[in-house]
Parts: structure tokens; C-alpha cells; sequence
């Protein structure tokens, strides 16, 4: 399958290309920084959604895997994986069955942030003679979901204990505008802003007689700081297997070499050679996520590329002439993994460019 001369000469393209060795370092990095710290790793699947990377993951001393959608929880449970946080409210009486169906093959436990759902999640768990783990969801300062800093979580928590089929088990603190932040000392005034915010949570709760056993959180940004902070019990990172070149601009401290390798990579191939500064390769808007900016051409100094459309992508030189030749292979760098992971059906795993499997990304597109 491997050529020395184009290593993926037997991939066809556009591909997602893993390589294995890089992400087995990236699982190990931030699991033994957690287990030093002593704080729990709950990884967030959101970023690779593929049932081999979460056994890695759960191999290597994870805790458990969040989802971000019960889709994606449910796809993992079907290839034998066993205990999910669902880390986004599950609303309404479809999305209910569904998850009491989970909790009844699976270890699963969701976050909530109002009355309503924590009232619909109790009657639903009544029915089924289940009992769910719940945690309130608490606006760290990201503005999405969650219950407003201090005494809201606790008003909450009561409601859960007043449920018999609940069970209050902490609180969810997310702030994930800040995990891009590059500049370090930036990112760490932020990451203590938001911990303060969910800490005056915790004291509400401990004020209403409550034990806050889980406080989970953070991302691959934050892991850093949460590791000295500790006001987390368990962090949630996702995009540091995978990384991407967001990532790789926020910046670690200590020296100027990142921290995790970038695994995650589009094998892209030249269709088209319409002009000497221009050649069009076969990745565009369908092939590679844009949210983040565009992808980066990894290796081949001078080298950039830009969308050309749906299925085009193309290719300049920077400087000089473009020696890049109809047929030709060239990988690209994703600039947001979360997205780009979501387009492909498969990662074609690697070792330093030897291809050994595919891995099906059975989470792909299981948005609802
Ligand atoms: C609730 C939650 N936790 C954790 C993460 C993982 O963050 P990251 O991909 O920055 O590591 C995300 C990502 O969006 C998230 O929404």
C-alpha cells in the first residue's frame, strides 16, 4: 500500500488521514498531566466521534467520554462504548425516550439547566423505573447555556433532590470562548474569571447543605491552567487528539514548541493545472470546514491555499515558481477539527504515512 516516493499513493482523495503515533502522544500527554494533577479526564468525543479514539482514550485512564449530542452518544454505546455526560440540555419527549433508552444499555448522565427539563427528565426517568445522574449547567461566561453564577444552581439542585428518579451529582462550567485565546496570561485571566464564576456556584450550593462531587469543565485551552487552578474535579478536553491549526496558535508557556502534535490532516490531490501560478486541487467548502479560516498546506514551503468553491480548492506559490504537478498528492492542515472531522465517513489511520485501517467516524452527521 506504501510508496516510498507518494506514501499515500493507494488513499484516494479527498481523505482524512490520522496518524496514529501522533495521537497516541496527544492521549498520553494530557492523561498523565490529569493524573498528576489528580483530576479526572473526561474527554469530549465531539472532535473525532470514532469509537477506536475513545477506546484510546478510556485505555489510557479516561473516565468516561462526553458527547455533545445524544446522537453521537448513542452511535458510540452501539461500538461497545459504556459512559457518557451528555454535555448539552436534552429537551423534549423524543429526545427523552431516546435517552432513557441510552441510560438503560449505557452509563449516562446529562446536564440541565432550568425547571422544566429537570421536571420532564424526572417524570421520564418515574416511568421507566430509572434513576439519572444530573448536573447543573452553569454560565461560566461563554453566554450560551446555562444557569447565571450563584445562587440559580442551587434553586436548581433542589429541584433534582425533590425528584426521586434524579440524582444532583454537581456542577458543568464551559467557557469555550476562551480556549483560542493564544496569548497565555490572557487565556489564564479567563479560565480564573470563569472559575470564580462557578465557584460562587459551589459556595451556594454548600450553603444550601448540598456536596458538589463533580465539577466538570474546561477544553484543550484551558487544560493547562485548569491543571494548576483546580477548581475542576473533571476536565472535558476534545480538540487536543485531533488539534488543528486554531489550536496550534495558542500558545502552552515554557518553550516555543506545542505542546500536542497535529495528528489530523486532508490528503488533497492536483486535478487541475490551468495556469502556471495556479493549481486546483480537489478540496474545497464539502472536503474541509472554513468556520476557523482556511486550511494550511503542511510541508511545502510557500505553499497556500484558498476555497475555490464547493469541490475546488487552489494553490499558489508564495514565492517563485508553483512546481506542483497534475496527480500530485499534497496534505493539508485543518483549521477546525470539530468540523472538518464531520464531513468524512472514515480516518485513514497512519503511521508515519503507512496506512494501516480505516476507523468509520459512526458520529458523523448525528447531530439531533
Ligand atoms: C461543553 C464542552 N466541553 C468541552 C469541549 C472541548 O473543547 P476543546 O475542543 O476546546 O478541547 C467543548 C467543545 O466545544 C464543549 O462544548
Amino acid at each position: 500500500m506504501n510508496d516510498a516516493r507518494e506514501p499515500f499513493a493507494a488513499v484516494d482523495t479527498p481523505a482524512l488521514l490520522l496518524d496514529l503515533d501522533q495521537v497516541e502522544r496527544n492521549i498520553r500527554r494530557y492523561q498523565q498531566a490529569a493524573d498528576a494533577a489528580r483530576l479526572r479526564l473526561r474527554p469530549h468525543a465531539k472532535a473525532h466521534k470514532c469509537p477506536q479514539v475513545g477506546k484510546l482514550q478510556l485505555e489510557a485512564g479516561a473516565a468516561g467520554l462526553c458527547c455533545a449530542k445524544l446522537a453521537e452518544a448513542e452511535a458510540l454505546a452501539e461500538h461497545g462504548l459504556a459512559d457518557f455526560l451528555v454535555t448539552t440540555p436534552v429537551v423534549g419527549a423524543m429526545k427523552l425516550g431516546r435517552l432513557i433508552g441510552l441510560a438503560r444499555r449505557s452509563k449516562v448522565s446529562v446536564v440541565a439547566d432550568s425547571e422544566e427539563n429537570i421536571a420532564e427528565l424526572g417524570k421520564a426517568c418515574a416511568q421507566a423505573g430509572l434513576t439519572l445522574d444530573v448536573l447543573v449547567d452553569v454560565d461560566v461566561g461563554q453566554g450560551r447555556t446555562g444557569v447565571a453564577p450563584g445562587e440559580s444552581a442551587a434553586a436548581l439542585a433542589r429541584r433534582i433532590r425533590e425528584n426521586p428518579s434524579l440524582r444532583f451529582r454537581g456542577l458543568q462550567g464551559y467557557q469555550g470562548r476562551l480556549q483560542g485565546v493564544a496569548a497565555l496570561d490572557e487565556r489564564t485571566r479567563l479560565v480564573e474569571e470563569a472559575m470564580a464564576r462557578l465557584g460562587r456556584s459551589e459556595a451556594a450550593l454548600r450553603e444550601a447543605g448540598f456536596g458538589v462531587e463533580i465539577k466538570t469543565g474546561g477544553g484543550s485551552g484551558s487544560f493547562p491552567i485548569d491543571l494548576h487552578l483546580k477548581a475542576l474535579t473533571e476536565l472535558q478536553p476534545g480538540s487536543y487528539v485531533t488539534m488543528d491549526t486554531n489550536y496550534a496558535k495558542v500558545r502552552f508557556g515554557g518553550t516555543d514548541e506545542h505542546p500536542l502534535g497535529q495528528p489530523l490532516t486532508l490528503l488533497a490531490s492536483v486535478i487541475s493545472r490551468p495556469a502556471q501560478d495556479r493549481a486546483v486541487v480537489d478540496v474545497g467548502w464539502k472536503a474541509a470546514s472554513s468556520d476557523s479560516g482556511t486550511p494550511t498546506v503542511r510541508a511545502r514551503e510557500g505553499l497556500v491555499f484558498e476555497f475555490a468553491g464547493d469541490e475546488h480548492g487552489i494553490v499558489r506559490s508564495g514565492a517563485g515558481a508553483l512546481a506542483l504537478r497534475l496527480g500530485e498528492r499534497i496534505e493539508l492542515v485543518p483549521s477546525h477539527c470539530d468540523t472538518t472531522v464531520n464531513l468524512y465517513d472514515a480516518f485513514v489511520v497512519h503511521r508515519s504515512g503507512r496506512p494501516e485501517a480505516l476507523w468509520p467516524i459512526v458520529g458523523r452527521g448525528k447531530s439531533q
